[in-house]
């Protein structure tokens, strides 16, 4: 009897104080005084990982809940950790731009030892992402991107044959997307011919496809590893599947030794980072010769090379095939702003002799508006994070961010907030006009994020995206097939923005001559 009292109390005391611990926590923000909405004060890992709306429409959820409140920042909650909404553009900026020496780092998973293709430039912290941002910098610079550009034209042949092969019939925009820009990553990051445009089994699509159509378990690990990560690197828990990793570590290295054995020279990033490897620098660096930096120190190696190929292949083929593919489904629902953009992109290649070339790209105004329009309604990255390396008073408040807590910067409620996009759900490339642009704050537009940590493939995500509109629009005319369901639904897990369902479009060939 003595000892069934004995062990209730100490159960009641256990659950009395975990009910406590569990309160204070809970009660983080209002300890400090900022607002947390109801929308997002009862998130359980339970009800993220099987949450019906996706992580875009919580963002924006999270977003205008706070705006109708009238605050310039607030809080949230996942399980028990406590984030950090900036909500002011002027914020943002300090957060991204001016102050970034207190948000260096993003918080992402990393694990260096037991999982050295997690070590890419997305995901490392402090110094170590300082250093090698400066090495990797030069290798997206206008001049290299020129370079690159035949090896992308190239490209374009697979995915005109893709579509003639099934002309005047509707096709999976997605997918057919997602093969294109998986050839172009490829051979410019890789350096190989992966043909998936021809062959939809190639296992490279394939590799890249199992990462990102995450199962649960994947999910799971996805969580973990933001909120637990030390249970992560206790129990040598990978974030990238093994199979997965060892795949690009393997292709790299043959890809090194193969082209080191018998010269071969490629006009491509894996060229690029294979020069950083063996002689420290760009041959053509002139910057890095005047500002003498230590060559010996400069050089990357191998694992280096294999991790920062894998992060180019992950960041830059869903990025830019969403994009392509939401420009158009627009396109194809407007068909005002299509006739404009194609009509712009025949003028321009007709004064070239028909070449798509890197100069004439550039040209492209309109081109370049509805891009950016698309990119404003569906940001490929709905959301951003940074975290708080060093204290910070956030400033025109009282509050002081501590060490450690995580950021977000809800970059999908932004875009569509009518205050600065009125009608926001509208498409209109209007809006990226110079003069309509001048009437906006910088920070209202953030694709690419901003600072010292903005994408660093940017041009090079354009300049794919660019290349492949207008291999399309050029020869086909594009309309939404029934099958596409409507209004489009974005996809629960993902962190990328991507539709639940596939995109599908009727299209026609224009004409023979072209
Ligand atoms: C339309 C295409 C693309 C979009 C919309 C996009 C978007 C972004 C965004 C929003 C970030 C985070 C920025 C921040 O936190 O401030 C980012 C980072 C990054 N992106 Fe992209 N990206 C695109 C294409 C690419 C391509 C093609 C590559 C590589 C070839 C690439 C490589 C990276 C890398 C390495 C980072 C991490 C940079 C760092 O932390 O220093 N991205 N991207
Ligand atoms: C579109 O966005 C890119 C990237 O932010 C920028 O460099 C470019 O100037 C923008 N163009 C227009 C027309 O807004
Ligand atoms: C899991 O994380 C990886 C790397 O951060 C990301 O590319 C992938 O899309 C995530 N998967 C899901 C289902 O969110």
């Amino acid at each position: 009897m003595e000892i069934l009292t004995t062990f209730n109390l100490l159960l009641l005391t256990g659950v009395f104080l975990l009910y406590k611990w569990v309160n204070y926590k809970m009660n983080y923000w209002k300890r400090r005084g900022l607002l947390v909405p109801d929308t997002s004060s009862t998130k359980t890992l339970f009800q993220i990982l099987f949450a019906k709306n996706s992580f875009a429409d919580r963002v924006l959820i999270l977003y205008r809940d706070l705006k109708s409140k009238g605050v310039q920042h607030g809080g949230a909650y996942i399980t028990l950790v406590p984030l950090y909404v900036a909500m002011d553009l002027n914020i943002i900026k300090s957060i991204m731009q001016v102050d970034f020496q207190h948000f260096v780092d993003r918080g992402v998973f990393m694990d260096e030892k037991n999982d050295p293709i997690s070590a890419h430039l997305f995901s490392l912290t402090g110094s170590k992402w300082k250093i090698l941002r400066n090495k990797l910098s030069p290798t997206f610079t206008s001049g290299k991107m020129k370079m690159m550009f035949g090896t992308l034209v190239d490209c374009t042949k697979g995915l005109h044959k893709l579509m003639d092969k099934t002309n005047g019939k509707e096709v999976d925009i997605k997918d057919v997307l997602g093969r294109f820009t998986t050839d172009i990553i490829g051979s410019c990051a890789f350096g190989i011919e992966c043909n998936s445009l021809e062959d939809p089994k190639s296992i490279f699509r394939q590799k890249g496809r199992e990462f990102f159509d995450a199962d649960l378990k994947q999910n799971m690990k996805n969580f973990s590893s933001l909120f637990v990560p030390q249970i992560m690197r206790a129990f040598k828990i990978t974030l990238i599947p093994r199979d997965i990793s060892s795949f690009f570590i393997n292709l790299v290295k043959d890809t090194v030794e193969y082209r080191e054995k018998n010269n071969v020279i490629r006009k491509d990033f894996m060229q690029l980072l294979i020069q950083l490897k063996n002689e420290g620098k760009l041959v053509d660096d002139e910057k890095m010769e005047a500002e003498k930096i230590n060559e010996d120190e400069n050089r990357i190696t191998m694992d280096e090379i294999a991790a920062q190929a894998f992060v180019f292949f992950q960041a830059g083929f869903e990025t830019s095939s969403t994009t392509m593919t939401f420009c158009l489904y627009e396109l194809a629902r407007n068909k005002d702003i299509q006739e404009k953009l194609r009509k712009e992109i025949i003028q321009t290649l007709d004064r070239h002799g028909g070449k798509i070339t890197y100069e004439n790209v550039h040209e492209m105004v309109y081109l370049d508006q509805v891009i950016n329009e698309t990119l404003r309604k569906y940001p490929p990255l709905p959301n951003l994070n940074r975290v708080c390396t060093k204290e910070y008073k956030v400033p025109g408040t009282d509050l002081v961010l501590e060490k450690g807590m995580q950021v977000i910067i809800p970059v999908f409620g932004i875009h569509r907030d009518p205050e600065y996009y009125p009608d926001p759900d509208k498409f209109d490339p209007e809006r990226f006009t110079e003069e309509n642009k001048r009437n906006r704050h910088q920070f209202s537009f953030l694709p690419f994020g901003e600072g010292p940590r903005i994408c660093i493939g940017l041009r090079f995500g354009l300049m794919q995206t660019k290349v492949g509109l207008i291999a399309l629009l050029s020869k086909y005319e594009f309309s939404v097939n029934k099958k596409t369901i409507e209004p489009l639904q974005f996809k629960g897990t993902s962190f990328i923005m991507t539709t639940k369902g596939d995109i599908w479009l009727d299209f026609k060939k224009i004409s023979e001559s072209r």
